[in-house]
């Protein structure tokens, strides 16, 4: 038995190939071969993984009392700007009652020069080890429906990682350590989307396989004659589903919690780093500091919009950074079907109802699609292939199902027919029989 498994930035799916047959288990019980790759670790240190983590998380939040915070010396002295007193011993402002921390899109780290173990709860933890727990659940639930323990395994990967070349030793370095640790011993890693186009029985003649996920857009050139497949050329880029969540709590979400605002007579504004963070939820639960938290008091007292500043405090304490980005993204996923969709987000002291347009949509990712048609140029040219010459071109990854990511596909490739293969498992399935 061969196994593939497809760690997704959104999603994570596991394969295996038996002789000729390739079967995509259901990694959920509840749902189905794809998981959500997320991941909840308790403050008694117990873990979750996939929907359970979803639950688990969104219970403990919701059950959970007002936020108390303790003063904690972290034991070392900082530089001062106070020239009486040079250095000061550093503190924090912890959140006792947090009932757990919840980790989402940990793949897009992968590469992060200046990552630094968390701190989960007294436990330092790399990113690598995170990861380990996901995959080290995925392992467990092979053995549960095959009876075997998995030892070899084909990861998928990225044409590039989030980071660019750059990142790429870190990154692969730090997957393969988490398969590792996972209790995998051989491990093999194959591009994403020529596993696709293993799975998607490309046509004969020249194709191209477009895979749009959660982080990354992966392509590669095929080329086939009879069953013999040929990768004529590779290219990636950092453009994905998570960005365009993104840009839809930037238009729905962001502008109640005070992206927007300005106020007195300097028409002073919210500072960058805390409007950014409004859509990434990795920010926004940094954000969760006294310091900050009195700041966003101060800003109130001298004239800041009350009702948008303590929304904002709210959802940094309550930690709501997952339940806006799951709204939001759940609103661009219906804006694929439909010409509006509605946020609705009431918790907390945070209330949203905002509508937003599949047009208003299409223009804030109209950059982001401008860099796929770029990538699209480059992949062609690092195959020597010309438009005109591709038959057709083979979607898969959740953000293919974009109106807008078709059209592009359709008017780039006029004469090639544009086909889905299935959007969620065909990677998997392909790592499988790599
Ligand atoms: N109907 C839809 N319309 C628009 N976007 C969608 C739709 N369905 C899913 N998506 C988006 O697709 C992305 C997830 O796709 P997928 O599972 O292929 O990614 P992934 O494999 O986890 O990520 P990556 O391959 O980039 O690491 C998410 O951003 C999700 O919002
Ligand atoms: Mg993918």
């Amino acid at each position: 038995m061969r196994f593939g498994l497809d760690f997704g930035t959104s999603n994570t799916t596991l394969a295996v190939a038996d002789d000729a047959v390739v079967r995509v288990l259901p990694l959920d019980p509840d749902v189905g071969a794809t998981m959500p790759s997320v991941l909840y670790i308790r403050r008694d240190g117990s873990a979750r993984v996939g929907h359970g983590a979803i639950d688990a998380f969104l219970a403990d939040n919701a059950a959970r009392g007002p936020v108390t915070r303790e003063f904690k010396l972290l034991g070392v002295r900082v530089p001062s700007s106070d020239p009486e007193q040079p250095t000061v011993e550093a503190h924090i402002y912890t959140d006792l009652a947090s009932p757990g921390r919840f980790f989402q899109s940990l793949k897009t780290f992968l590469g992060d020069p200046l990552l630094q173990p968390t701190n989960v709860f007294g436990d330092a933890k790399g990113l690598q080890d995170l990861i380990a727990i996901v995959l080290e659940h995925v392992r467990r639930r092979a053995h549960e429906l095959v009876g075997i323990w998995p030892a070899d395994v084909t990861l998928g990967r990225p044409v590039e990682f989030i980071g660019g070349p750059e990142a790429e030793a870190r990154a692969v370095a730090r997957l393969e350590e988490a398969a590792r640790l996972a209790g995998f011993s051989g491990v093999r890693f194959e591009l994403e989307p020529i596993a696709a186009a293993r799975a998607a029985d490309v046509p004969a003649g020249t194709a191209v396989v477009f895979d749009f996920g959660g982080g990354t857009l992966d392509l590669c050139v095929t080329r086939r004659e009879k069953e013999r497949i040929e990768i004529l050329a590779t290219a990636g880029a950092d453009i994905g589903g998570d960005r365009m969540t993104q840009l839809v709590i930037d238009e729905t979400v962001a502008p109640r919690l005070g992206a927007d605002a300005e106020w007195g007579p300097k028409r002073l504004v919210l500072p960058r780093f805390v409007t950014n963070a409004i859509g990434d939820w990795r920010a926004l639960s940094a954000l969760n500091e006294k310091g900050l938290l009195d700041a966003l008091d101060d800003l109130i007292r001298a004239g800041a919009p009350r009702r948008e500043l303590l929304a904002l405090r709210s959802a940094i304490e309550l930690q709501l950074g997952y339940e806006i980005f799951a709204v939001a993204d759940a609103a661009k996923c219906d804006l694929s079907e439909q010409p509006s969709a509605l946020v609705t987000f009431h918790r907390g002291l945070v209330d949203v109802d905002a509508l937003v347009t599949r047009r208003r949509f299409e223009m804030r990712i109209a950059p982001l699609l401008d860099r796929v048609a770029a990538l699209l140029g480059t992949v062609l040219e690092r195959a020597d292939v010309r438009h005109g010459a591709v038959v057709e071109v083979v979607c898969t990854g959740g953000s293919s199902a974009i109106p807008a990511a078709r059209a592009l596909l359709e008017r780039t490739f006029p004469q090639a027919r544009v086909r889905n293969t299935d959007l969620y498992r065909s990677v998997a399935a392909g790592l499988a029989v790599s």
